[in-house]
This record gives C-alpha cells, structure tokens and sequence, in this order.
C-alpha cells in the first residue's frame, strides 16, 4: 500500500523513514515535508491547512493509511474528515484530540480519571486569577515566592505555558494572557496550577481506545542551553531509554495514568485512538502528569524509531482498524538512543533562513546515525538549507547511551551552517 505522512519536521521524517522500511509499502508520500523527507519518501507540495486537498491527493494516489505528525491538524478534525470519506488514517478524533489542544478539558479527564496531576485553578478573566494569587500569597512584594505556572488553555505553539517562582511572574503571565491576549483566542481561558518540583520524562503510548501499548520512556531536553537554561524550545535532544523512569514506574504508570486516562476518555464519549503522550514530572510527590499530547513527541519520535524493530505500519494500522489486540508485542533494539537537535541562530526566537548546511554527506556516514531533518528545504542552487529554528535531528543508536550520545555529537561536529548551534550535553542527566 501506499502511505500517506502529514506535517514537516523531523518526527514526521523519522516516521517516513521507518514506514519506508516496510515490506508492506510501496510509497510513502509526505505532505510537505522536508529535504530529507524527500531523500527517503516523496515530497507532495500540499498546503499544510488544506485537509480536502490530502483527501483528494489520498484517493487519486491509493493511499491505504495516513498519519498525523502535528497537533494542529489533529485539533482541526483531519482524522474526522478522513473518516468521513472512508480513508484510513492514524491519529485521534477531533473531540479527543481536546486533551492537547484545551489544557482545561485535559485536566477534566485527568480528574475525571482520579490520574495524580498539579491542583489547578481554571480562570475566564484577569480580576478573578489576580484575586486568587493576592488571597494565597498575601505578601507586599512582587518578589514574594509564588511558585505556580499559568497556561494558556488553547494551542500555542509551545509557548502557552510559563512556570513562575515569584509572585510578579504569576501576575505578569496573566496579564499577557488575559489582557494583552498574547495567543489570541487560545486564552480566553487559563489555568493556574501549582510547580511541581523533580525530572521530566516522557511516557507515549499507543491505543486504538481498547488495548495500550505503552512505549520505552524517552527524555526531551525543552531549555534551549546546556545546564537546563535560557528559553523554552520544542526540544532541544532527547534519548530513549530515559533510566529515570523505573520498570515499577512503567507499571505504575501504565496502571495509574494510562488506563485510567483511555477509561476517562471513553466515559466522556470521546474515545481516544493514536498516541497519547503523557508528559511526566518524577518528584518527591510521585510520579504526576504536567501534560498530555495527542501525538508522538518531536524530538522523542527520533530516538524511539530508531529502537523499533517491529514494522510500525501494521501497528499504526491496527489503531486505524481498532484492533491493537491483534499486534505482537513490539520488539525493541536493546541499544539505546540519543538524538542531538541543530537549531539555527536566534531560535527560539528569530532566525534567518536560507543558509546553506555543510558537512551532511559526512555525517550520514558516521556508523550508528541518521541525521533526520526538521526545518530544512532545497535552495534555488540545489543545496540543502535552512528553513526552520530546529533544523536537524542528529540522532545515534550505540551499544550503551555513552557511545549513542559520542556518535550523535562525532556527526553533529561535521554538520555547519552559518549561525549552527545545539546543546553539547543531551543526554548526561543519564550518564
Ligand atoms: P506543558 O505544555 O503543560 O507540558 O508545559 C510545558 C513545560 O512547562 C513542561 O514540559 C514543564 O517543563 C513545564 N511545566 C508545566 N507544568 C508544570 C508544573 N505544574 N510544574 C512544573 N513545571 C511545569
Ligand atoms: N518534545 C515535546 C513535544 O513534542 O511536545
């Protein structure tokens, strides 16, 4: 058959290359992809919002299966018109796709679901969240320790959250959001909830909203400098298996976060199919859920690939079908991996673009790695540019995360671009 992949990034070009390993499949189209993407699949120049032209494109090209990279077409409703229209297609439905894309219905299902999650506080307006921090932290000083995190209920590219310790930040968040309406629409409602203290690890999980088929647990690195520092990112590198996270803790969470989640998801008649990626704090309270997505994480999805043995379409299938039951247990590569993320100068903030890269050639030759690429396009000259703040997934698999994690940099050392930059210590919480 043929596959149809949607988005851009290097998540979506990891899952091109691992579906084109497939003896199942012919081609594997992606939509619209990147300049790896095209090296490994084919490139369909479709506009990204333009779900009626995938349908078309899906039925004139025997497409079999399709799947979603992003949130945002999810939290459009592509897997419903899909649906609609009789085509197979990976990802959850637009009511459940909620649970990423409205952070107020994702902590309903998490209550409803009695899942361990921060106590929050959900807020229509301004007046009434600056009364409550005024109420919990009475003092005078915009330095008084307050340590909460607003969020913005809505789909905001990441940048919708922000996590205070001092009772000004806490005021001034609300403010952008309520007020100055920073992410338009995506604010009209908010929620406060308490920081919660510890390590972060990520916990995906495939489901057709019957059987869940937890997946090893990965560990993104969300600061855009070494040491946890500077800005948020969408992930800056991440490695797979994350030793953080226990085989009790597997358990532990498979039993307390995810079952309960799929149950609660049911119950409230918005079934869940896809993967539900559950962002995880490990503290001294337990293990508790920050977050969910509706999709395989960016740059998670890179490390977890590369470890898949298994043939991913008979997988992804058998959620489209809503027969999970039918699949083998999945077979991992023991080894495990690392993958180092190459931004360009200014991400997160602005960048330019249209730079051309060096050195991928050499790379692609360093035993153990595939560079997967994010924002990347063919310039007018041919070459490979930059076209993106994350523009390549370096990533490395190796007899133990030490020799995983020396590939990925040995790689990322002979790759360039004017302004290249990445994190040099992915990966050493583990080591
Ligand atoms: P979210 O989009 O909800 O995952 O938030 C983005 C990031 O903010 C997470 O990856 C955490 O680093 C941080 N974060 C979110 N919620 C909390 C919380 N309750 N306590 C501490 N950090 C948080
Ligand atoms: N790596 C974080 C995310 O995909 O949301």
């Amino acid at each position: 058959m043929n596959v149809l992949v949607v988005g851009s990034g290097g998540r979506e070009h990891a899952l091109a290359w691992k579906i084109s390993q497939s003896s199942r499949v012919k081609d594997v189209f992606v939509a619209p992809g990147n300049a790896g993407t095209a090296l490994d699949a084919v490139n369909v120049d479709l506009d990204p919002d333009d779900y009626s032209a995938m349908v078309r494109y899906a039925k004139a090209n025997a497409v079999g299966l399709t799947i979603v990279g992003p949130e945002v077409p999810l939290a459009d409703g592509i897997v419903d018109i899909f649906k609609d229209e009789g085509l197979k297609i990976f990802g959850p439905a637009k009511p459940a796709a909620q649970l990423e894309a409205s952070k107020v219905f994702c902590k309903e299902i998490l209550n409803a679901g009695n899942v361990p999650t921060a106590d929050y506080w959900e807020f229509h307006d301004a007046d009434a969240a600056i009364e409550m921090i005024h109420d919990r932290y009475p003092g005078e000083s915009p330095n008084t320790a307050c340590p909460m995190v607003v969020k913005a209920d809505g789909l905001a590219a990441g940048k919708g959250v922000t996590v205070c310790s001092k009772k000004h930040e806490v005021l001034e968040a609300v403010e952008l959001i309520a007020r100055d309406k920073v992410f338009g629409d995506a604010g009209t409602k908010f929620i406060i909830e308490e920081k919660l203290e510890g390590q972060e690890a990520s916990i995906l999980a495939i489901t057709d909203g019957q059987t869940i088929i937890p997946l090893p647990a990965c560990q993104d690195h969300k600061p855009a400098y070494d040491g946890d520092t500077g800005p948020n990112t969408g992930g800056m590198g991440a490695y797979c298996p994350a030793p953080l996270v226990t085989e009790d803790d597997m358990s532990w969470v498979a039993e307390n976060v995810l079952v309960p989640t799929v149950h609660a998801l049911k119950a409230n008649r918005t079934p869940f199919q896809g993967v539900l990626y559950a962002g995880l704090m490990k503290g001294p309270q337990g293990i508790k859920v920050l977050e969910y997505n509706v999709r395989f994480g960016d740059p998670e999805c890179q490390p977890l690939l590369m470890r898949l043995r298994s043939d991913l379409v008979d997988v992804l299938e058998a959620v489209a079908d809503q027969d999970l039951a039918r699949i083998d247990p999945l077979q991992w590569d023991p080894r495990p991996a690392c993958c180092v993320v190459m931004a360009s100068q200014g991400y997160p903030g602005s960048y330019e673009k249209g730079r051309v890269i060096s050195g991928l050639d050499d790379a692609a030759n360093v035993e153990n790695v595939k560079v997967f690429h994010a924002g990347t396009t063919v310039g007018k000259s041919g070459a490979i540019i930059n076209n993106g703040g994350r523009v390549l997934g370096v990533t490395a698999i190796g007899e133990d995360l030490k020799t995983a994690q020396v590939s990925a940099y040995q790689a990322a050392k002979l790759i360039e671009w004017r302004g290249s930059w990445y994190r040099t210590d992915i990966a050493n919480k583990a080591l």
